[in-house]
């Protein structure tokens, strides 16, 4: 395929258009009779197992799959990404996530230089101060040591970092480790959401970390002067020093903020926001709260499905096979959504993570090189950990809209309750959802069955499920650190990829978000012109107007 040359016009993309006629004539009911078929619809890595058995495909589909990303060059895009070619080529970037969890001896190149010694140079440094720090030696402007951290970021500089400390804090090993001591996460500019963050704490024991690639994006940056006269108005502006450091890719700017460049840890324009938790993003804030020990056991188990994912034939890759089957679901069966349904509380935060990662990755209308795409690209994903999405929009996965699953099961509870009497424990309670859930979706129930259940005439077409609805299942060992940065992180993170490398799109730019903020820019000034110099509102359309004009009233 020339590189110009959409995927949509290869005789493989068509060969499975075609074959979605035969997929239409089968039912998941009658699919899932084959058990062959459902072993061979599995894969399963360091006990992370993948069952795919209720995906609407068949071997059939696979293969052609297989050869879709053939024709997609598939593995050598991921070789490229891994080689630190320049893929994300609007931005003139190497796209190497990957290099920020690599083992010290690794050799990862961009623009012909090993990032590895530069990656584990700022690990270093965030080890050694959250040492500090932890142990009492950092002390604050009145001698006091730092309890609380404040995280102030938004987008990739926010979302993942929160996910991972979400899980993180109902492991019982990071919990032990976190004992006394509070993270919070400042994201929104709303004055409610900067209350919220700094509610009862104390200024004295605060840590703020500024997290930002930029240091320029509007939210981030004042909302980090809002903490900063917070502290100065408490403490002194000399308290800044010791209370406020930041994370950034622009330490020139992290010094005119006033924040002492020696208390800045750096990450580099290779790694994009949304695949920056791997990073000082994540790995500073998070090894403030549970110890550089724990945090290195995530960054193992995001390395380990790496290997993985680099090595494995594409039959056995959990991440390719994923990534395969949503673009299938997307492109060929016509699914515009994804639901992401982690049976585990510890994962409340992993839907609205890859919600960014996903979407703003393979939301794109054109291909890389800039032609127009005849198909879309992207999902729209959500999602609630179970039990509690079943209570609440559920009702539309199984009666209403088709919206493939992935549901996310763990073997092995952190919290294991049984309360005496009961029947089953509480996490056996959880995970019978997590196992009736798909075979729900996937079968139905037909009126014959309603009859025969003596279910009155009138009930019948109210209670009938036309079934058919795919969904994936993983099934996790534990919820470990190691497991949350594998599963949880590092699947998706190249699932996505895939995606973006088989839509033949540029998964790793965000030109979308920058209309709306310039926009914003125009509004800014206008209000500010309004507020401070009585200037009337100008330059906007007359709905904008009216709305302005009735906000300023
Ligand atoms: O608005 C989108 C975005 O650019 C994201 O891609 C990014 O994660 C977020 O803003 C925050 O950016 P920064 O880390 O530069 O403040």
């Amino acid at each position: 395929m020339a590189s110009s040359a959409l995927i949509c016009d290869t005789e493989q993309w068509k060969g499975l258009q075609a074959h979605v006629g035969e997929i239409q004539k089968t039912h998941l009911r009658h699919l899932m009779h084959d058990v062959e078929r459902c072993k061979a619809m599995t894969a399963e890595y360091e006990g992370i197992y993948l069952d795919y058995s209720r995906q609407r495909a068949t071997g059939e589909t696979m293969e052609k799959l297989f050869k879709l990303a053939e024709a997609a060059k598939l593995k050598e895009k991921i070789e490229k990404m891994f080689r630190g070619d320049k893929i994300n080529s609007t931005e003139n970037r190497s796209v190497l996530h990957v290099a920020l969890r690599a083992p010290r001896d690794e050799v990862i190149n961009s623009n012909g230089v090993n990032v590895v010694p530069e990656v584990w140079g700022v690990k270093d440094k965030i080890k050694q101060f959250s040492e500090t720090f932890r142990s009492g030696s950092w002390v604050g402007a009145t001698g006091k040591a730092l309890t609380n951290v404040v995280s102030v970021g938004i987008g990739g500089s926010f979302l993942g970092p929160l996910f991972v400390h979400a899980a993180l804090q109902t492991d019982p090993e990071a919990a032990e480790s976190a004992k006394g001591r509070q993270l919070r996460f400042l994201a929104n500019v709303d004055p409610v959401d900067v209350a919220r963050s700094i509610k009862d704490l104390d200024p004295e024991t605060t840590l703020v970390v500024v997290v930002s690639k930029t240091f320029t994006t509007a939210e981030t940056m004042l909302n980090a002067r809002t903490l900063k006269e917070w502290i100065v108005s408490n403490l002194g502006p000399d308290a800044v020093a010791k209370h406020m450091i930041a994370v950034s890719t622009n330490l020139e700017l992290v010094e005119k903020f006033g924040i002492d460049p020696k208390n800045a840890f750096a990450f580099w324009d290779w790694v994009g926001g949304r695949y920056s938790v791997c990073s000082a993003v994540g790995v500073l804030p998070l090894s403030l709260q549970y110890g550089f020990p724990i945090v290195q056991k995530f960054l193992e188990g995001a390395a380990s499905i790496d290997k993985h994912f680099r090595s494995s034939s594409f039959e056995k890759n959990i991440p390719v096979l994923l990534g395969l089957l949503s673009v299938w679901n997307v492109s060929f069966l016509r699914y515009p959504a994804r639901a992401i349904l982690p049976y585990s509380q510890a994962l409340e935060k992993f839907a609205p993570h890859i919600q960014q990662l996903s979407m703003e990755s393979n939301g794109k209308g054109v291909s890389i090189d800039g032609v127009q795409l005849p198909f879309e690209s992207g999902e729209i994903d959500f999602g609630e950990p179970g039990t509690n999405g079943q209570h609440s929009f559920y009702q539309l996965i199984h009666q209403g809209r088709v919206i493939p699953c992935d549901f996310i099961g763990v073997v092995k509870s952190q919290q294991p309750v049984y309360l005496k009497g009961e029947i089953v424990s509480n996490h056996d309670e959880l995970m019978s959802n997590f196992f009736a859930q798909p075979d729900a979706l996937a079968y139905g129930k037909t009126p014959e069955q309603l009859h025969s259940e003596k279910v009155p005439e009138h009930l019948i077409p109210h209670k009938t499920f036309q079934g058919n609805r795919p969904s994936l299942s993983l099934l996790l060992p534990s919820l470990s650190a190691y497991e949350i940065g594998q599963q949880l992180l590092a699947i998706y993170e190249h699932r996505i990829a895939v995606q973006g490398f088989l839509w033949g799109i540029n998964s790793f730019d965000q030109w979308g978000v920058e209309l709306g903020k310039s926009l914003a820019s125009q509004v800014r000034k206008s209000l500010h012109a309004s507020r401070v110099e009585g200037k009337p509102v100008l330059g906007f359309n007359s709905s904008t107007t009216s709305l302005l004009t009735r906000y300023l009233a």
